[in-house]
């Protein structure tokens, strides 16, 4: 059977996150395969407006699965909020002969999918973005990655902060969601984690735990501090005046974006692009892929961006049981 599409486009959007190249390689093989020609977009809207599209063959992804980043590069748009940006966006496609297009990026990024859609361009979105805060699916490309490399750097702030028995605060990224806050706060075993939707700012207690562990004689005092709690710098200075134990902040920043991605990301990223590919030849439009419950599914874009969802209620009560 006829693909709906010839040519499609595929590019990546807002912060990159670790597995990004995975799915770009997944929907180019995966379009290739079924006859479909490919141009990547580069640097997201911003490089659509700017006409920055490339010819990508199946060579054109080799040697990337392992890369983190993105080799489309990404960028944040302004002009794309605007209809007037959207309309050029549609156009450009058009004149480029791209019929379909697949995004990779967070919720922002898909509205302007979902815009484009509206346009007359057939678009499937991907769940790209470190921060696991996407309400549609349990899975993010790239959450996985970022969380193991949080992980392993706080493992070794525990090592230090252990040695000459401080407190530790370690603020990881995730803008207004806590999840890698809470993932991290199990994996590493810290005695706080503090989420925007969960903290109550009652620091009296903190205070007053770290003092009565530090009786007990535990010698070191982590607390993972989500991003949109922030301000770990001004809270250690606060902790070290109000227990007398020295007290560190460290923000783990960038490095949590970088790295290598873990097996999990390659291998769902993989799998995504190549759903998107196959629902773009099957003439589908306005789709995100989610993975819920252990599936892959597609979904409407408007229905998945009036879903909600905040940290598992279940994790974060655990989590609470085990910082003894
Ligand atoms: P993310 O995709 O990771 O959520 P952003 O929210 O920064 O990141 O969105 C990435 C880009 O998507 C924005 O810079 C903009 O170009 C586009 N975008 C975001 N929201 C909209 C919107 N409501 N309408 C059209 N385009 C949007
Ligand atoms: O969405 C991914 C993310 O890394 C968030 O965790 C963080 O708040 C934001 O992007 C940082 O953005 P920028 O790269 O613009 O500093």
């Amino acid at each position: 059977m006829a693909n709906a599409v010839n040519t499609i486009g595929v590019l990546t959007s807002g912060g990159d996150a670790p597995g990004m190249n995975a799915a770009i390689r997944g929907v180019v093989r995966t379009a290739l395969s079924l006859g479909m020609k490919v141009k990547g977009i580069q640097k997201g809207y911003h490089g659509l407006l700017n006409e920055e599209i490339i010819d990508m063959d199946a060579h054109s992804v080799s040697n990337t699965i392992d890369r983190g980043g993105t080799i489309l590069y990404t960028a944040r748009c302004m002009r794309f909020y605007d209809e007037e940006g959207q309309k050029q966006g549609a156009e450009i496609c058009k004149k480029h002969g791209i019929e379909g297009l697949v995004v990779i990026g967070g919720d922002g990024s898909f509205q302007g999918a979902q815009k484009l859609a509206g346009l007359g361009i057939n678009t499937i979105a991907l769940p790209g973005t470190i921060d696991l805060d996407i309400a549609c699916t349990d899975y993010t490309i790239g959450f996985d990655t970022a969380v193991n490399t949080a992980m392993q750097a706080i493992d070794k702030i525990r090592d230090t902060s252990t040695s000459h028995e401080r407190c530790s605060i370690i603020e990881v990224m995730g803008r207004n969601a806590g999840h890698i806050a809470l993932w991290c706060g199990i994996a590493n075993g810290a005695e706080d984690i503090l989420i925007p939707s969960k903290y109550d700012h009652d620091e009296e207690r903190i205070i007053q735990e770290i003092i009565a562990n530090k009786k007990r004689g535990k010698k070191h005092h982590i607390i993972v501090n989500a991003e949109g709690v922030g301000h770990s710098t001004e809270m250690a200075q606060r902790l070290e005046k109000a227990t007398g134990v020295e007290t560190r902040a460290t923000i783990l920043g960038h490095m949590q974006r970088g790295g290598s991605p873990t097996c999990k990301d390659r291998v769902y990223a993989s799998v995504m692009g190549a759903m998107a590919a196959e629902l773009l030849a099957a003439g589908k439009s306005n789709r995100v892929i989610a993975q819920r419950g252990g599936e892959f599914v597609d979904l409407d874009i408007n229905e998945a961006l009036a879903m909600s969802k905040d940290v598992d209620e279940y994790m974060y009560k655990v989590s609470g049981l085990l910082c003894r």
